[in-house]
């Protein structure tokens, strides 16, 4: 997985274009959705188009509001969607351990931009585990 989708509403813009470029530095392509300035701005609007497009492509998507739980609540609301709101690195690996995670939700306003790109780095970099955990998401 080479290509992630990423989208942010006005809360969340400042965090994500930080995101952006650590992850361009890191080799990734990025494909952003918005929003592109800080003029306020519907995250349910981006959350919907970024979930969309990880269903259609199979892929990772980074969502990022104020708080993150906007993000995530809005998101969820996908089937087949499995967002993880995380502010440390140890729920970022364990989410993508034993949930598989395909959208990683952040708070601009909550968690610090080191400490962000640490559980991106983290979150994109983990193995789903499988076994009794995909039996476990098959229930959902
Ligand atoms: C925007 O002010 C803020 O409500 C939004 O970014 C997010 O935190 C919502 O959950």
């Amino acid at each position: 997985m080479s290509k992630i989708l990423i989208g942010s509403d006005h809360g969340g813009f400042k965090l994500k274009t930080s995101i952006i470029e650590h992850l361009r530095e890191q080799g990734y392509e990025v494909q952003d959705f918005g929003c592109f300035d800080e003029k306020s701005c519907d995250y349910p609007v981006i959350a919907k188009e970024v979930a969309n497009s990880v269903l259609q492509t199979n892929g990772r998507g980074i969502l990022v509001c104020g708080t993150g739980i906007g993000m995530s609540i809005a998101a969820n609301r996908f089937d087949g969607i499995r967002a993880s709101l995380c502010g440390d690195t140890f729920s970022a690996r364990m989410t993508r351990m034993h949930n598989d995670s395909n959208i990683l939700c952040l708070g601009e306003r909550v968690t610090g931009t080191g400490l962000a790109l640490d559980i991106v780095d983290i979150w994109l970099r983990t193995e789903f585990e499988g076994g009794r955990h995909l039996n476990r998401i098959n229930m959902i």
